[in-house]
């Protein structure tokens, strides 16, 4: 699924990456679902709740993403208490998206206007996918919610590779660090 993009470019996307203890409440949220057989489920270290993806980028401007000033936001907490899915896609979602995730996303999208890069511009569903090919499978009915303190926004690139590659986070910034 994951083939190479062209040479020079690198696939990013900006998300909030889960600590230890949040991933494994995710990762005990995925657990609580009835799934087929044919479902792939998201790994638990790439459990994350995306930003903003980018695609594909050139090098010379991931350079400039990884060097770029924290925007201007405050740590918050989102409460992931919904389950659900869309066709294949099965997820977990803050059924109410906290207004700092809101600012956050409209920030950075600033920012990426500011350094003339484009990103995906269709209306934000902040979630967090636990599964593909899902069709069929059942969440459960009173999910356990997921209380994210968010501390920090990270940049991440997708490497191609078998079992649909693996994300490696080039930069994190956090909460508080802009001056
Ligand atoms: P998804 O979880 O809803 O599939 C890395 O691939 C991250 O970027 C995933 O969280 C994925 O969202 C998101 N992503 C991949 N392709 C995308 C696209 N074309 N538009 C928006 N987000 C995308």
């Amino acid at each position: 699924m994951s083939a190479a993009g062209p040479a020079g470019t690198l696939r990013i996307f900006y998300a909030l990456w889960p600590d230890e203890a949040t991933r494994d409440a995710l990762h005990a949220g995925q657990a609580a679902w009835q799934w087929p057989g044919r479902a792939r489920l998201v790994p638990r270290d790439k459990l994350h709740l995306t930003l903003h993806f980018l695609g594909q980028v050139p090098l010379a401007q991931v350079d400039a993403l990884v060097r770029a000033e924290p925007v201007d936001w405050r740590a918050f907490e989102c409460r992931v208490d919904r389950a659900g899915r869309w066709g294949g896609v099965a997820w977990l979602a803050p059924t109410q998206a906290p207004e700092a995730l809101v600012r956050l996303h409209e920030a950075l999208a600033g920012q990426l206007v500011r350094m003339g890069l484009s990103y995906d511009r269709r209306a934000y569903a902040p979630h967090v996918t636990l599964a593909r090919e899902a069709f069929g499978a059942r969440p459960p009915p009173h999910p356990d919610p997921v209380c994210w303190a968010v501390e920090e926004y990270a940049l991440v690139v997708s490497r191609p590779g078998p079992h649909g590659g693996r994300y490696e986070v080039l930069r994190r910034w956090p909460a508080g660090s802009y001056s």
